[in-house]
């Protein structure tokens, strides 16, 4: 029984509908437990309804992460939650998953066949670059102490463009490196290969190209990254290795440019992270780190676990989690295989470069990224644009939509230049996409009607209009 009858206190029982019940008034804990336990039933109303006010998740064009899984996708990791990610000897089959999602991924990154990869799961891509960064430091200092150079009074440092992810800001600050930035500019909106060796020296524990920069999508171009550093390497005293961030290019071009080289095709490509809920097209906490071979990853950042009689190295910031993440990137594997991965992607590819020219024909923007790499389209607008309103007005008509579009200044040297930026996911059909431009102009067409009331100059935020 639910509840009795005589409970003095809870006249509520299971028939009572929620809207009705005494419960449903219940004050929501803030600061303190509740007093006493409620119905499952209007517990679960209650949490859901105060979400309600979020947004769509599908029609929030900001980020990359994955907003649609298929049913049985979905029903397989609800399943699933309770399993715990770390712990081998309870899981082996859920370990065995892993492996093979490790062994596909490297298999995908074109590890070479006369090494040993090493790879595992990772909450995201921040993790992952995290644990490659500490590789890249580990190994450099040992082999930096071998030759006798100062190890404990000189910082190491990271070399990176300033299109860079804040995770590698953190591990530089977490793990005490200088973070060298190679600045971005408008003839360079990607890693200057002319420059980025003036920022390397002995005590370069690594640079990091990016596949995919978070700002417009584009790509460092590692193939060049990698002629010019095999060219240092020859004299230098340290090599230094590359590590490729692909947050969101590492699963998106093998199925779409599987001929750009920029994987372990590449000799000083050492180590490669990408985000499984990016373009692996799972839900929030899944990515993956890959080491080409086993001597790019110190030992001592290896943990052996025992398993089944065995011993199973892990390596990982976190311990405990779902591994339901993992299940979910191998049924994606599984039921899409290499052809619906690259349906898929290309079909992404085609919205966003549909989206690129119809928002170029309105003629008032110009063109950042046309969705050419990865599917993103971002824009300023024209110098001489000749409108009243500035982009952040313009996200603010796309949010009365239900679109989350929003614009921020690029990183910096080119933060006076002021972007919008739509992320376009498997999820974003043509169809959607069609509704997105007939929203933006009528948007456009509704601001060019109001009288724009400016705020000061230093506030470029979102300005207020009336009609
Ligand atoms: C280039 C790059 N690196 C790292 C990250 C961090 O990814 P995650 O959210 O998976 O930790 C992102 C996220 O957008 C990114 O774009």
């Amino acid at each position: 029984m639910l509840f009795s009858r005589d409970d003095k206190e809870l006249k509520d029982t299971y028939r009572t509908p929620i809207f009705g019940t005494e419960e449903e008034d219940v004050e929501m804990p803030r600061y303190s437990i509740g007093k006493k336990p409620i119905q499952p039933r209007v517990a679960y109303r209650l949490v859901k309804d105060e979400l309600m006010d979020e947004g769509n998740a599908r029609l929030n064009l900001a980020t990359f992460c994955q907003t649609y899984m298929e049913d049985e996708a979905t029903k397989l990791m609800a399943e699933t939650l309770e399993k715990n990610a770390i712990d081998k000897s309870e899981y082996p089959q859920t370990t065995e998953l892993e492996n093979r999602c490790v062994n596909i991924i490297a298999d995908l990154w074109h590890a070479p066949k006369d090494m040993k990869f090493i790879g595992t799961s990772t909450v995201g891509s921040s993790e992952a670059c995290m644990l490659a960064g500490m590789a890249m430091k580990f190994r450099w200092r040992n082999r930096a102490k071998k030759l006798g150079m100062d190890v404990t009074n000189k910082k190491p440092n990271l070399v990176i463009s300033s299109g860079f992810q804040v995770c590698w800001e953190k591990f530089c600050v977490y793990w005490d490196i200088e973070m060298r930035l190679v600045p971005l500019d408008e003839e360079h909106m990607s890693l200057n290969i002319d420059k980025v060796m003036d920022y390397v020296d002995d005590y370069t524990i690594g640079i990091v190209g990016i596949l995919g920069i978070t700002y417009t999508g584009k790509y460092d171009d590692i193939k060049k990254l990698n002629d010019v550093v095999e060219e240092y390497n020859k004299t230098a005293k340290l090599s230094v290795p590359i590590h490729v961030d692909g947050a969101s290019g590492g699963l998106f071009a093998p199925f779409i440019e599987p001929d750009l080289e920029w994987d372990f095709r590449l000799k000083n490509v050492v180590s490669i992270s990408t985000s499984g809920h990016k373009y692996g097209l799972v839900y929030p906490g899944i990515g993956w780190v890959m080491w080409k071979d086993e001597q790019f990853l110190p030992k001592e950042l290896i943990f052996e676990v025992s398993y089944l009689g065995g011993k199973m190295p892990t390596m990982a910031i976190n311990f405990s989690r779902s591994a339901s993440q993992v299940i979910g990137q191998y049924y994606n594997f599984l039921r899409y295989g290499f052809e619906g991965y690259r349906q898929i992607h290309q079909r992404t590819k085609d919205v966003a470069m549909y989206l690129a020219k119809e928002i170029k024909d309105m003629g008032l923007f110009e063109i950042y990224n046309d969705g050419s790499n990865l599917p993103i389209v971002c824009y300023k607008l024209k110098e001489d644009a000749n409108v009243e309103w500035t982009l952040d007005d313009l996200a603010d008509r796309l949010l009365m939509k239900g679109w989350q579009v929003p614009a921020y200044p690029l990183p910096e040297n080119l933060q006076n230049v002021r972007i919008q930026r739509i992320v376009c996911r498997a999820d974003l059909g043509h169809a959607m996409a069609e509704q997105l431009v007939n929203d933006i102009k009528s948007g456009i067409k509704a601001l060019n009607n109001a009288h724009v009331l400016e705020k000061n100059e230093q506030n470029k935020g979102a300005h207020g209009f009336t009609h």
